[in-house]
């Protein structure tokens, strides 16, 4: 039987709860391997990148940052890179494009000795003789080549269809001197992988449960939301000053009680489990306008994942329609969810 193969990146620590989630929602897997630390071959009957792209839009994949389809896998004890980039244009012409980005990266370490950016440049000056437009990021179909400890796989996909543009889905995010936390990576990345705020007027307004120190509440105040932080603790005193901020020093389940505002936006990054954060976010759903969008990060922690994203899923689902579910590279045991209030 002709088998399709897709190559697709996770967090390193999620391996066994990705496979897992990937056997259980993808009917005619055969088999899913880990090729690399942050990367595994999903074998299927049928299925290819665009459906398990597909499968992961609706929600029930959420560990898969990176899709592709894979076209070769050459072993590195017995070919050598010219081979592997050899191969790059037979796997392009299919799509029939004359411009491709070409993405390098590497899981776990390789015996080939020749640096990333070596390798892209190669590749791309092979690709150029042979007539294509190579660049890194924004054309409409990505070759790519993944460094594994023991194999070079050579993949291709229509960007639309891979999950995130950035090779493999790592995502590279810079602080920046007025960063006040690291968790403001997982809503820039976000903002980067979902279209949140299309729809939302310029200078609405945002309520952040769990803001303290601020990070969240200053990347929406530099959005232009006039932002409501909800928590106990200390929010940084630069982000106090911006404009639009109101810290309330209270537990979001206070600030429920006792708000009469509406918001366009509900942000919640609270250290809490997954019922109890999920089950705040449904009673708060009459705090947003309707149609109103909600972010939450879901903190499952290593044990029973799936159970606790199903129970927290089955939830919000009493007042939201999820738009999207991830662990993006910058959640650690955890995942950022995106929900619409339905009316
Ligand atoms: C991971 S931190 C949030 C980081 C923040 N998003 C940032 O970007 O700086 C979690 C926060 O949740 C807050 N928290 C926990 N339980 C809460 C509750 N019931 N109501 C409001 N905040 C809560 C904690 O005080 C803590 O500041």
């Amino acid at each position: 039987m002709a088998t399709r193969k897709t190559l697709l990146s996770m967090a390193a620590d999620s391996w066994p709860v990705a496979k897992e989630e990937l056997l259980r929602h993808v009917e005619d897997a055969v088999e899913v391997r880990r090729v690399g630390e942050e990367s595994a071959v999903i074998e299927t009957a049928h299925s290819t990148a665009k459906d398990l792209a597909l499968l992961a839009r609706q929600a029930p994949l959420v560990f898969p940052r990176h899709l592709t389809n894979v076209v070769a896998e050459y072993d590195h004890a017995t070919t050598g890179l010219d081979t592997v980039i050899d191969f790059l244009d037979t796997a392009i012409r299919e799509y029939g494009t004359a411009e491709v980005s070409l993405q390098i990266w590497q899981s776990g370490k390789t015996t080939y000795k020749f640096s990333r950016h070596d390798a892209w440049e190669r590749a791309a000056q092979v690709l150029t003789d042979r007539g294509y437009q190579v660049t890194r990021t924004g054309s409409p179909v990505a070759v790519s080549i993944c460094f594994t400890p023991k194999t070079a796989i050579v993949g291709v996909n229509r960007v639309a269809d891979s999950l995130s543009s950035w090779p493999g889905g790592e995502v590279r995010l810079s602080k920046t001197p007025d960063q006040v936390s690291r968790a403001e990576f997982k809503l820039e990345e976000l903002f980067k992988a979902h279209p949140i705020d299309d729809g939302i007027e310029p200078k609405g307004t945002a309520l952040d449960y769990g803001a303290a120190p601020g990070g969240w509440t200053r990347i929406l105040a530099q959005r232009g939301y006039r932002t409501t932080a909800v928590d106990p603790g200390d929010l940084d005193p630069r982000v106090l000053q911006l404009p639009g901020v109101v810290h309330e020093r209270t537990t979001a389940g206070n600030f429920l009680r006792e708000t009469r505002d509406r918001f366009d936006l509900l942000v919640n990054d609270m250290k809490m489990s997954p019922d109890r954060s999920s089950r705040l976010m449904v009673d708060s759903a009459r705090l947003l306008k309707p149609f109103g969008v909600a972010v939450t990060t879901l903190k499952t922690g290593a044990h029973h994942v799936l159970e606790q994203i199903d129970e927290s899923f089955a939830i919000l689902g009493a007042a939201y329609d999820i738009e999207f579910a991830r662990q993006l590279r910058h959640n650690r045991n955890e995942l950022t969810v995106v929900l619409r209030r339905f009316d």
